[in-house]
């Protein structure tokens, strides 16, 4: 494995903060925020969907909450190219309007494999939400609905991505350098 340091800070938390407020605002402002089956894919989601989640509350909305873990890295940089469900959702879908909400689009595989999943289970409407978009690998077709923050072609850790499982903790997304 290279060695690897996180490097400079792409987002700082007081960005991410108010964005995940202003994407709230535009959820409640475009979808039925109390009918929501909010659905986290996990890991990387969790601390992106805790602060959207406090900021329905703020909004006093009440989605439901599910989680599904998916995986398509293996424990480096390079997507699988294949999506895996390792844990999946409790809540029937029937009938829900879902909102799936991940850390990051790049690929946009694991997002199109997710929605077609959750319409063929019977969900009434399916939405996108990502706190990082990074445009420069996408190989299927896929826009996600919400997306807080357009990225360069960088491996990012913090907020919830990692790299090996590492920097999750990280209150903002930096980059991360390697060398031989
Ligand atoms: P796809 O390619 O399916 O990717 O759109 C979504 C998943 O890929 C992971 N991913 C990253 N994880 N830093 C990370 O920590 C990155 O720069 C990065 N780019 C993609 C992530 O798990 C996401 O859910």
């Amino acid at each position: 494995m290279r060695a690897h340091d996180v490097k400079e800070i792409l987002i700082d938390k007081s960005e991410i903060a108010q964005r995940v407020d202003s994407l709230v605002d535009e959820i409640i402002s475009d979808l039925k925020p109390e009918r929501l089956l909010v659905v986290g894919i996990l890991k990387g989601s969790f601390m992106f969907l805790a602060d959207l989640m406090r900021s329905f509350h703020r909004h006093n909305v009440h989605p439901r909450i599910d989680f599904l873990t998916l995986s398509s890295y293996g424990s480096g940089t390079i997507s699988s190219g294949t999506v895996d469900i390792i844990h999946d959702l409790r809540d029937d879908l029937s009938g829900a309007e879902v909102l799936l909400v991940d850390d990051i689009l790049d690929t946009g595989r694991t997002l199109a494999f997710t929605k077609k999943i959750m319409l063929e289970r019977g969900a009434k409407s399916v939405h996108s939400c990502v706190l990082l978009d990074k445009k420069a690998h996408r190989s299927v077709e896929f826009e996600a609905d919400y997306a807080g923050f357009a990225i360069n072609d960088h491996f990012v850790v913090g907020y919830g991505l990692d790299y090996d499982n590492l920097y999750r903790e990280l209150p903002h997304i930096a980059k991360v350098g390697f060398h031989e």
